[in-house]
């Protein structure tokens, strides 16, 4: 048998990891004929729910399952681990400044940067989910030299998978026609779905759409806030379709790109389309046929874009100045 991939999930019996667990154990994440070790971070109040969890992963007699380690310590749960997707973190309470919230996140991504760094193995790679998950990947990133750069990655694909369905919508179009859309900046508010750049069915978007007021206004709007939406209507974060984005993040970078096509995904910027350097920033890349990513050229960014782009940056170096100042960077 194939040696198995080791898979980390913190926070695994919360919400996301619920919907995300089944999906890796059934071939999802990483192909069918690849079996899987799945590793379960949870804190230790979150125990017995996470047996629960355990209890129905075995119930599904998932034959790629290798085995199922389910833990609340940080190195058995990072030992060996190939993917570590770290999901598990703290969510914004009422009254809660932003910095607070990143000082609770700080000692929570700095520990598991730390034991990654220490007991994963030397081909891992890092996807963060949890909220603010740019700088919650800056934090574990900083803390973890040892590691790459290049394999640290905060996902912005859940956003590039809504802005492709509003789009595909509004044509009256297929969601597989949409290419090429990139997520640029943060995973907030501030983000930039890029319409201008993106094609459907092989014609650029803008054209294909013919209305850039709805462009430039509803269609940004909708994408940025819809994840405030989603809690508004459910009472509670987006769960399915945040997983079904980290399955898609994870097959995107293990699969080449097609060259008319980007995948959306924060990661450490080399200074690309003048992108502060050392920023976990929502990008276009690209998968090459030997499986490395580079941030794709060519993208042409007009005043609207530059504009745009400025602010989500503004925000992310405002966050990266706030965990400077937590000592968390
Ligand atoms: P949840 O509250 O249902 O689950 C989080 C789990 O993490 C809980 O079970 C909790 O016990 C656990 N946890 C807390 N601290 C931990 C630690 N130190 N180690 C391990 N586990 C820990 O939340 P959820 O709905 O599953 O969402 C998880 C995170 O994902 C949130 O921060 C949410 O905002 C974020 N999110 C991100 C995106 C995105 O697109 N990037 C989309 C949706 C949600
Ligand atoms: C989402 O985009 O659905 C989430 O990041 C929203 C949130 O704040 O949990």
């Amino acid at each position: 048998m194939t040696t198995p991939v080791q898979v980390t999930v913190t926070g695994a019996a919360g919400q996301i990891g619920y919907q995300l667990l089944f999906r890796i154990a059934s071939g999802q994440l990483l192909g069918p004929s690849t079996p899987v070790v799945l590793r379960l971070l949870e804190i230790e109040p979150a125990m017995k729910a996470l047996d629960g969890v355990v209890m129905e992963l075995d119930d599904c007699a998932f034959p790629l399952l290798a085995g199922v380690e389910a833990t609340s310590d940080l190195r058995h749960a990072f030992d060996g681990a190939n993917w570590a997707l770290l999901v598990g973190s703290i969510p914004r309470k009422a009254g809660m400044e932003r910095g607070d919230l990143l000082n609770v996140n700080g000692g929570i991504f700095k520990p598991q940067g730390r034991a990654i760094a220490e007991h994963a193995a030397s081909d891992v790679r890092v996807l963060v989910v949890g909220n603010p998950c740019n700088t919650n990947c800056l934090i574990a990133r900083s803390s973890a030299p040892e590691v790459p750069a290049d394999r640290w990655f905060a996902m912005t694909r859940l956003d590039q998978n809504r802005a492709e369905t509003q789009i595909a919508k509004r044509v009256g179009t297929g969601v597989a026609g949409v290419k090429n859309l990139a997520i640029w900046g943060n995973h907030s508010s501030t983000q930039f779905p890029d319409f201008a750049n993106a094609t459907v069915d092989g014609v650029a978007v803008p054209v294909a759409v013919g209305d850039d007021a709805w462009l430039r206004g509803d269609f940004i709007t909708t994408v940025q806030k819809r994840g405030a939406a989603i809690i508004e209507a459910r009472g509670a974060s987006s769960a399915a379709s945040a997983a079904n984005a980290a399955i898609d993040t994870v097959v995107s970078l293990t699969t080449p790109t097609a060259p008319e096509d980007c995948v959306s995904v924060s990661v450490t910027s080399r200074g690309e389309y003048g992108v502060p350097e050392g920023l976990t920033f929502g990008l276009p890349v690209q998968v090459d046929l030997a499986g490395a990513w580079h941030v794709k050229e060519g993208f042409a960014i007009d005043e609207f874009a530059a504009q745009k782009i400025q602010l989500t940056t503004d925000e992310l170096l405002a966050e990266r100045d706030e965990v400077k100042k937590l000592g968390l960077v």
